[in-house]
Formats: C-alpha cells, sequence, structure tokens
C-alpha cells in the first residue's frame, strides 16, 4: 500500500542513494522519477568478509543494488540510452542482476542534438551560465514541454521516430547553425543512433504507472527516489540556477504516474552542512579554511563531473523550506561525522536581507541573492562518531546539534548518517 518518497533538501548530493540503498531491502520496487544523468549516487556495501564496494550510479534508480527489488525508471526521467547501456553492462560485469529494470514507455531520450545544445548554449551564456553537467538535460526536457520530444515507445515504431526527429531536427539545426555556428545533425544518423539500443531495450519497456499501481494495489511498497533536489527544482529551486525538472514530492506523482493520495510517507535528506555544484546564490557559503575542511573531510567532489562542491554550515532557512515545499515527514540527516573536530558548527537559522531579518525563503531572486546568514554557534566534538549506531552513542554535543537542528527543520530527524557504509548510521526512529 505505502509509496514512500526520497526527496532532496538542499541543492543535491545530501546522500539520497545511501538513504535509498538502507530501505531498499524494505520495499518492493524503487522508482527514479525525475532527471537523468545528471544526477550522481555513491553507495558503498560492506560485504559479508567485511570488505566495502563502492558503486557510482547516475540514470538507475539505487535500488539495482537490492536483489529481490524492481528498479524502475519513470516516465518523468529523460533516457541516455547510451549511458543507460554502459550502467547495466558495468554492474552486470561486477555480478548485479538487472535483469528485473523496468522503463517507461513514456520517458523522453536525450538526442545527440540535445548534449551538443546544452554545451553550446552554456558556452554562449558565458558569466550568465548555470554551470549545467552538460549532459542535455535541460534541452531534452524543454523538448518535452515545446512537444517535440522524443519517448521510448518511439523506438518501436521507425516511420514515427523518423517523423519525430524530421520535426525536432527542422527546428536545432537551425539553432545550431544559424545562432551558434555550429554543425547541424542530419535525420539519418540520429534515428541510426537511437535504433541500435532498440531490440536490447525492447524487454525492459512497459507501462510502468500501471505496473506500480497494481504493485501497491497488491500491498507492496513502492519508493520513489529523487534525483537532484528541492532548491534545485525547476519551480520551487532558486531559479533560473536550477536543473529543468520536478525533483521535489509532487514530481514524485508526476514524474511516475502514482496517484498524490498514494503517498504515505516523505523522507528529506539533509546534509549536516550544505553543498551546491554549479551556479547559483548560497548564503552559507564559506570561501575560506572552513569550506576547505568541510570540502576535504566529506570528499565534496562530484560523482557525475567530478567538480569540488562549494560548501558552506548548515542552513535550517533551507532544511524548513524543503520540509514544507515536500511535506517532509522525516529527515536523514547525513555525514554528521564530517563536522567532528569543529570546536563550535555554525548552524545558520535566519538571513538579514539589506538590514531586514528573514525566517523564510525571500519571495525574490534579488534578495535571496543578498540574503546574509545569522548564525547560531552550537559547541563541537572531538569523538569519532563513525562507529555510533544509537542516539545514546552519540557524545551529548553532537546529539546536541541533532536535536538542535531538529528544531529548527520542520519535521523530525529519523536516521543519522555517521558513514558513508549503510550500517554507519543512527536510526532514531525507523523509516519503514
Ligand atoms: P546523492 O546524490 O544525494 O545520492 O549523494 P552523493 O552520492 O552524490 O553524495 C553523497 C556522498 O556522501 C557519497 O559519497 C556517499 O557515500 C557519502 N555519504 C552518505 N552518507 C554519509 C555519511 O553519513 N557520512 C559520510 N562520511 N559520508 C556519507
Ligand atoms: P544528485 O542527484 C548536484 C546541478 C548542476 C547545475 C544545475 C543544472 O546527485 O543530487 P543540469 O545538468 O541538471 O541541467 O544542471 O543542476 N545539478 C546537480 N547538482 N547534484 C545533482 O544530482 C545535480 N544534478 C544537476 O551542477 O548547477
Ligand atoms: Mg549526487
Amino acid at each position: 500500500m505505502p509509496a514512500i518518497a526520497i526527496i532532496g533538501a538542499q541543492w543535491g548530493d545530501e546522500g539520497k542513494g545511501k538513504a535509498t540503498d538502507l530501505l531498499g531491502s524494505s520495499v518492493d520496487y524503487v522508482v527514479k522519477f525525475n532527471g537523468g544523468n545528471n544526477a550522481g549516487h555513491t553507495v558503498v556495501i560492506t560485504q559479508d568478509d567485511g570488505t566495502s564496494e563502492k558503486y557510482a550510479l547516475h540514470l538507475l534508480p539505487s535500488g539495482i543494488l537490492t536483489p529481490g527489488c524492481t528498479p524502475v525508471i519513470g516516465n518523468g526521467v529523460v533516457v541516455d540510452l547510451s549511458v543507460l547501456f554502459e550502467e547495466i553492462d558495468g554492474l552486470e560485469k561486477r555480478g548485479i542482476d538487472t535483469s528485473a529494470l523496468k522503463v517507461s514507455a513514456s520517458a523522453h531520450v536525450i538526442a545527440d542534438y540535445n548534449r551538443q545544445v546544452d554545451k553550446v548554449t552554456e558556452r554562449f551564456l558565458g558569466s550568465r551560465r548555470i554551470g549545467t553537467t552538460g549532459r542535455g538535460i535541460g534541452p531534452t526536457y524543454a523538448d518535452k514541454m515545446n512537444r517535440i520530444g522524443i519517448r521510448i515507445q518511439d523506438l518501436f515504431d521507425e516511420k514515427i521516430l523518423r517523423s519525430k526527429v524530421e520535426g525536432a531536427l527542422e527546428l536545432k539545426n537551425q539553432i545550431l547553425t544559424k545562432i551558434y555556428n555550429r554543425r547541424g545533425f542530419t535525420v539519418d544518423a540520429i534515428v541510426e543512433d537511437l535504433l541500435q539500443y532498440a531490440d536490447r531495450l525492447a524487454p525492459y519497456v512497459c507501462d510502468t504507472g500501471l505496473l506500480l499501481h497494481e504493485a501497491l494495489e497488491r500491498g507492496e511498497t513502492v519508493l520513489l527516489e529523487a534525483g537532484q533536489a528541492t532548491l534545485l527544482d525547476v519551480d520551487h529551486g532558486t531559479y533560473p540556477f536550477v536543473t529543468s525538472s520536478s525533483a521535489t514530492a509532487g514530481g514524485a506523482c508526476t514524474g511516475s504516474g502514482i496517484a498524490p493520495s498514494r503517498l504515505t510517507q516523505v523522507i528529506g535528506i539533509v546534509k549536516a552542512y550544505t553543498t551546491r555544484v554549479g551556479e547559483g546564490p548560497f548564503p552559507t557559503e564559506l570561501h575560506d579554511e572552513n569550506g576547505e575542511f568541510l570540502r576535504k573531510a566529506g570528499w565534496e567532489f562530484g560523482t557525475t563531473t567530478g567538480r569540488p562542491r562549494r560548501c558552506g554550515w548548515y542552513d535550517a532557512v533551507i532544511a524548513r523550506y524543503a520540509a514544507r515545499v515536500n511535506g517532509v515527514t522525516d529527515f536523514v540527516l547525513t555525514k554528521l561525522d564530517v563536522l567532528t573536530g569543529l570546536e563550535q558548527v555554525p548552524v545558520c537559522v535566519a538571513y538579514d536581507v539589506d538590514g531586514v531579518r528573514h525566517d523564510e525563503m525571500p519571495v525574490n531572486q534579488t534578495d535571496f541573492h543578498h540574503a546574509a546568514p545569522i548564525f547560531e554557534y552550537l559547541p563541537g566534538w572531538a569523538e569519532d562518531i563513525s562507529q555510533a549506531r544509537t542516539f545514546e552513542d552519540l557524545p551529548a554535543n553532537a546529539q546536541a546539534y541533532v536535536k538542535r537542528v531538529e528544531e529548527l527543520s520542520g519535521a523530525r530527524m529519523s536516521v543519522v548518517g555517521v558513514g558513508p557504509a549503510r550500517d554507519q548510521s543512527v536510526v532514531i526512529h525507523p523509516l519503514v
């Protein structure tokens, strides 16, 4: 019966992959409902012999790593087919069975010209660039909204595919050649590139909305796993410095075909500090040795592009905002271990915008760009917490930090992460 959403509460990379993996064995389906291979989730699995295996996933839902769990790529995803099969092959080589994967017939595909448009647009934007991952995500969603997109199901009807590609290229080639002075693409090349995957893709493709509906009717558990995060959501994020999809709990429904009334739980993943990749405002960002400390201690380098992540202190204003927009029922506070060793830990409780205090997200982008954090300083701890498994195992100051950010953030802290491995978690309230 229950459908559970996992969403990012900040600007991404909060540890959604680990949280999904943590829940994996208690759920029957894990659905990726938005984004594409702009996402990067690192999952660390400890083997029975104590060694650990690290997996970097981009397009496949993290549930692919859990035996018995059906991974689903929902209609809200944009699919780069070459990346899909690269990832499948990579996992199969490491002994992971991917045969249960289901792919929505209505998901859109990222065509070559959209990767090209993404890259040249960024170059031409110059100082106004978004800092995208260059994977063609934005242009593919734009085509979807513009009703010139190519969908997975089109690959199984060559005539339709050809006519859709012709339609799209009429526009794209004009843009590429006349505005950006680049070479255009031929219909044949695009069609051939997409068709090469059709036979291999066919067994995975189905009506995933129906599949999930039937699973919920049978009383099975469906986990909806977001790519990106609330502040990168195209409606609710720091527009225009966002991704082009709906990464919030509402998107979990439109991107999967599950009715909103089915959602019983929304788990917000929030890091014990904040990071951001790419351009855009970031009130608690640190440009000093503290930022370096977080980047080094938290190994904050992008899973997808390898870019160093921008780092800053915990921002309770955006956590509260994420709790509100998504209806967060439980937070998972990740990477608390990274804060170990700090004498005191600042937490942003509100913003000062040109002399005016804001307890909520400012309405206007200009105000958010001017927001200066108002900090509360909490005492730090020096003890290694990576072996803590219960709340009582945490030193008093770490407990106080968790309690204070809980008070400020608008939902209970149910799990605290103290290391990258699945078992390095302090469960305060069991999630499922
Ligand atoms: P996602 O995009 O939200 O899935 O997050 P990423 O995988 O991009 O980034 C999170 C990183 O933090 C990964 O390298 C995880 O292995 C790691 N991680 C997750 N939870 C914890 C934690 O509690 N402590 C530490 N030290 N690392 C964690
Ligand atoms: P996960 O799922 C962090 C950022 C990019 C850029 C903006 C738009 O791992 O949390 P896009 O290529 O999506 O058009 O880029 O969004 N971005 C992410 N930042 N984590 C992600 O995913 C991201 N996916 C996109 O850096 O600023
Ligand atoms: Mg990531």
